[in-house]
C-alpha cells in the first residue's frame, strides 16, 4: 500500500490544524515512511464554522457516517471531542475493522476499556498520542521507548491552564481569583474553568498514563483529585520562602517492593503465575504540590507541560512542550497517522496493541495510605501555648515536624503559622488536621499542601 486514505471527523481547531499540518508536512512524512496519507473527506458540524485554518469546501461533508462507511477510507480520525458522538464514531469505525486515531482524553478516561476491547474484538487498532499533553510524545515513549522499563514514578505538569495561573501567581504575587479572571479575559482559561482548575482534565490524562505505565485500567473514580482553587498567594509566598514552587502535579508512583519479584525466586525472575497473582499498588493522584526550586519541574512555567518519568533501567527522563493548541495537537495526530499508515502498509495492525495488561494485577492505593511530606498553613490566635497545643496533636499522631515559621505578629491577633511535616500517611495527617481545625485558637480551616522531594 503506497497510499492510505484518511477520513477525518471534526474540522474545528484540532481538525483544521491536522489538515493544515498535512498540507505542510505530508510530503515529508511520506518520504520518511514510504506511504502517503491522503485526506479523502472531513466531516464537519457546519461548512462555515469558524476555524483557524481554512478547509476547502469540496473536501467537507456534514455526514460523518458517510466518511466512516466509505470503503475507500482506510483510517478514521475522531477529532470532535465530547463523549457521546465521539464514542459512537469510534465504535462504528472499529467495528468495521478500521484503525482509529483520537485526541479525546475525556472519552478514553470514561470509556477506554470498552474502546480497547472493541478494537481487539474487531481486529482494529486505536491510536491516542494527542490525548495526553498535546505535542509531547509521551504515549509513544511509554509504550515503545520505555518498553523495557518498569515505571517507578511519573510526575506530570499536564494542565497548561493551571500551570499558567500558578506561574503568574508566583511571579506577580497575585491572588488566584484575579489571575483566573485575567486568564479568562485573555483566552488562556475556559469559561467555566472547572474542568481545568479543579483538576479533572489532569485526572483524565494521568489516568491514561497510569493505565499505560502499569498495565491495569485505572478508573478515574480511583484517582484522588484536588484542584488549585484553594492555593492562595500566602501559600505561594511561604512556599517560596522555604525554597519551593507550587505546581499542580499528577503523580503515578509504584509502591510495592519490586525486589520481591526477584527475591522470591532466589535470583531468577519469578514464575509468571506468581507475578500475575501479586498486586502492585500504585499511587495515582492529582494535587497541588510543593516542588523544591532546584528540581527541573519547578522551572516549567506558563502554559507549558512537562512529564518526568523514572524507569528502573533508564533512570530519570524529562519531556517538555506545549500540551495544547492546534499545532502541538496536530503534531501528535500526525505521529499517530504515520504509525497507522505504516501498520496498514506492512499489515502489522497488532504490532502495538492500544493497551495490554502487564506482568501483575494492579490496584490504585487509597489516598489515606499514600505517604508524603506536607506543608501546613494555619491561621491562629497569637497567644502563649497555641504552638504547644498544635504540636501536641501532631506528636500524639506520631507526625514529625521538620520546621515551623511564624511571622512576627501582634499578640492577641491572628497570625499565619506554617509547619513542614516529615513523612506520614495522608490518613494520619488528615485526622490530625481535623482535630487541629477544631481548636478554638485556630481561626480558619487548615490548609495542607503535599511536598514532593522526588526521592
Ligand atoms: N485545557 C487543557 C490545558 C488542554 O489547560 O492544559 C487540553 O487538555
Amino acid at each position: 500500500m503506497r497510499q492510505v486514505n484518511l477520513g477525518m471527523i471534526g474540522g474545528g481547531t484540532v481538525g483544521s490544524g491536522v489538515f493544515h499540518a498535512l498540507q505542510l508536512n505530508g510530503g515529508l512524512m511520506a518520504s520518511r515512511i514510504g506511504v502517503n496519507v491522503a485526506i479523502r473527506k472531513i466531516a464537519v458540524k457546519a461548512f462555515d464554522e469558524p476555524r483557524p485554518y481554512e478547509i476547502p469546501r469540496a473536501v467537507m461533508t456534514t455526514d460523518w457516517r458517510s466518511v466512516v462507511n466509505d470503503p475507500d477510507v482506510h483510517l478514521v480520525a475522531e477529532l470532535v471531542g465530547g463523549t457521546t458522538l465521539a464514542r459512537e464514531i469510534i465504535l462504528s469505525a472499529l467495528k468495521l475493522g478500521k484503525p482509529v486515531i483520537t485526541a479525546n482524553k475525556a472519552l478514553l478516561s470514561a470509556h477506554g476499556e470498552e474502546l480497547f476491547a472493541t478494537a481487539e474484538k474487531f481486529g482494529a487498532n486505536l491510536y491516542y498520542e494527542a490525548s495526553v499533553c498535546g505535542g509531547i510524545p509521551i504515549i509513544k515513549s511509554l509504550r515503545e521507548g520505555f518498553v523495557g522499563n518498569r515505571i517507578k514514578a511519573l510526575y506530570g505538569i499536564v494542565n497548561g491552564t493551571c500551570n499558567y495561573i500558578l506561574t503568574r501567581m508566583k511571579l506577580e504575587g497575585a491572588d488566584f481569583a484575579a489571575v483566573l479572571a485575567d486568564a479568562q479575559k485573555q483566552g488562556y482559561a475556559e469559561t467555566p474553568p472547572d474542568l481545568d482548575i479543579d483538576g479533572w482534565d489532569a485526572q483524565h490524562k494521568i489516568g491514561i498514563l497510569a493505565s499505560l505505565a502499569h498495565g491495569f485500567w485505572v478508573s478515574p473514580k480511583k484517582i484522588h483529585v484536588e484542584g488549585i482553587r484553594p492555593v492562595s498567594a500566602l501559600d505561594i509566598k511561604f512556599a517560596r520562602e522555604l525554597g519551593y514552587t507550587i505546581k499542580l502535579l499528577g503523580i503515578i508512583k509504584r509502591n510495592d517492593d519490586l525486589r520481591l519479584a526477584i527475591d522470591e525466586s532466589k535470583g531468577r525472575p519469578a514464575r509468571k503465575s506468581k507475578i500475575a497473582n501479586r498486586k502492585c499498588r500504585v499511587q495515582v493522584s492529582v494535587y497541588p504540590t510543593l516542588i523544591p526550586n532546584s528540581h527541573v519541574l519547578a522551572g516549567v512555567n506558563h502554559v507549558f507541560n512537562a512529564v518526568f518519568v523514572r524507569g528502573d533501567i533508564v533512570g530519570d527522563t524529562l519531556f517538555y512542550g506545549r500540551g495544547a493548541g492546534k499545532d502541538a495537537t496536530a503534531s501528535a495526530v500526525l505521529s499517530d497517522l504515520a504509525d497507522a499508515a505504516l501498520d496498514l502498509k506492512l499489515g502489522t495492525k497488532y504490532r502495538l496493541p492500544p493497551f495490554v495488561p502487564h506482568e501483575c494485577a494492579g490496584a490504585v492505593m487509597p489516598i489515606e495510605d499514600v505517604v508524603s511530606q506536607y506543608f501546613v498553613r494555619l491561621n491562629v490566635a497569637d497567644r502563649p501555648g497555641v504552638l504547644a497545643k498544635i504540636a501536641a496533636i501532631f506528636g500524639q499522631s506520631k507526625i514529625g515536624i521538620s520546621s515551623v515559621i511564624q511571622p512576627e505578629g501582634h499578640e492577641g491577633e491572628s497570625v499565619p503559622l506554617i509547619f513542614m511535616l516529615h513523612y506520614a500517611t495522608n490518613g494520619a495527617v488528615m485526622k490530625a488536621l481535623s482535630k487541629i481545625g477544631k481548636l478554638p485558637v485556630v481561626k480558619s480551616k487548615p490548609v495542607m499542601i503535599r511536598v514532593e522531594s522526588f526521592e
